[in-house]
């Protein structure tokens, strides 16, 4: 073959390269361009051709070394572009780069179970500041003004802006019983509501107690809303919560909003009634407060008492979360480290 045969060829082989990976594209490269490419020989050529011939040869092989480099350039863009064609996969024998997933709080994934349980039968969701005048807190609920319980001991006051808020007496909420006040303020019966929320009390900080925590209360007022109604939706509310196995029993004791009042306990979940550490050996675990509430708090709240009657309970949403999730110490729940957190993931966690 003479030269331009020579070169000819190797235009078709350049015209006709493809190339779909970039093993394959360096390949072309140094077929055409390397050392010992085919361009690269042809140009060595040049050196033999006589005198008077080589400008012709030299701009023929230099189009041919364009072109090359063209080539080289479009199978490289095409790649870049190409969705479709096979990608350089890298090294498909190294472990996948985890996605990290968010996860809900186990308190929030309680708190939720707590509001779906109620939420099924009726009740709505109500919610109230978590910076609350006395009058809220404590007033309307039948707290009198010695009460132990506005004690500076378990109150956290807020400096009191005298002129936004009549008494200028400002709390962080100490439970949210506050919200049943707000919602018998605000309407009239049929009242069937409940209310999550964030609680906070001036304790030491333990496993067993915590400065903020939360709670969920709930409040029924309607014509004739009994004490045994009462019963019956605690009673379903343990049993949707933990299992049908479950007892609840009542025992007598004192809130100034309820009465009467009670301590609701529960079979113990964890030793199943047998006694163990967490129930105390009891077989029973308290778990809510309750009672019927009480005239006086409907007549402070503007419902007739002599044409109502209601019941009210409030419970820890991190005591229910405890008996689910066995968690030692409370304050878990506040430190959250992500690998506390994540054996909450997708609910997985049984406890
Ligand atoms: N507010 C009470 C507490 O924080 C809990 C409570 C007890 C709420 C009895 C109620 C109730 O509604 O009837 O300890």
């Amino acid at each position: 073959m003479n030269l331009e045969e020579r070169i000819a060829a190797v235009e078709a082989r350049i015209k006709e390269a493809t190339a779909t990976t970039t093993e394959a594209l360096e390949a072309f490269r140094v077929e055409m361009l390397g050392r010992n490419g085919k361009v690269t020989g042809l140009l060595d050529e040049l050196k033999q051709v006589p005198v008077e011939e080589k400008r012709v040869w030299g701009q023929r092989l230099n189009q041919l070394k364009t072109a090359a480099k063209q080539r080289l350039d479009e199978l490289q863009d095409g790649m870049a572009k190409s969705s479709t064609g096979p990608q350089e996969t890298g090294d498909a024998t190294r472990p996948s780069l985890t996605e990290a997933s968010g996860s809900l709080h186990p308190i929030s994934i309680i708190r939720q179970r707590i509001v779906d349980v109620f939420a099924r039968i009726g009740y709505t969701v109500s919610q109230g500041p978590e910076v609350e005048d006395d009058h809220h807190n404590f007033g309307a609920l039948n707290f009198p003004p010695d009460h132990p319980a506005r004690d500076m001991q378990d109150t956290f006051f807020v400096e009191g802006d005298a002129q936004r808020n009549g008494s200028g007496d400002l709390a962080l909420r100490t439970h949210t019983s506050s919200v049943q006040v707000r919602v018998m303020e605000g309407g009239q019966p049929p009242i069937r509501t409940i209310s999550p929320g964030r609680v906070y009390r001036n304790e030491a900080i333990s496993a067993r107690a915590h400065c903020m925590f939360h709670q969920v209360e709930g409040l029924y007022v309607d014509k004739g809303v009994s004490f045994a109604e009462l019963k019956g939706t605690l009673d379903h509310f343990a049993k949707s919560m933990f299992g049908t196995d479950v007892k609840i029993r009542l025992r007598p004791s004192y809130f100034p909003f309820t009465e009467p009042s009670a301590e609701v306990d529960m079979s113990c979940t964890i030793c199943a009634g047998k006694g163990c550490a967490v129930c105390k050996h009891s077989g029973w675990v308290e778990i809510m407060g309750c009672g019927m509430v009480d005239p006086a708090v409907l007549t402070n709240c503007g419902i007739d008492p002599g044409t109502y009657s209601g019941f009210a309970f409030g419970m820890g949403v991190e005591r229910i979360a405890q008996l689910i999730y066995r968690v030692p110490d409370l304050r878990l729940y506040w430190e959250n480290d992500v690998r506390f957190l994540d054996q909450f993931a997708d609910g997985a966690f049984r406890g």
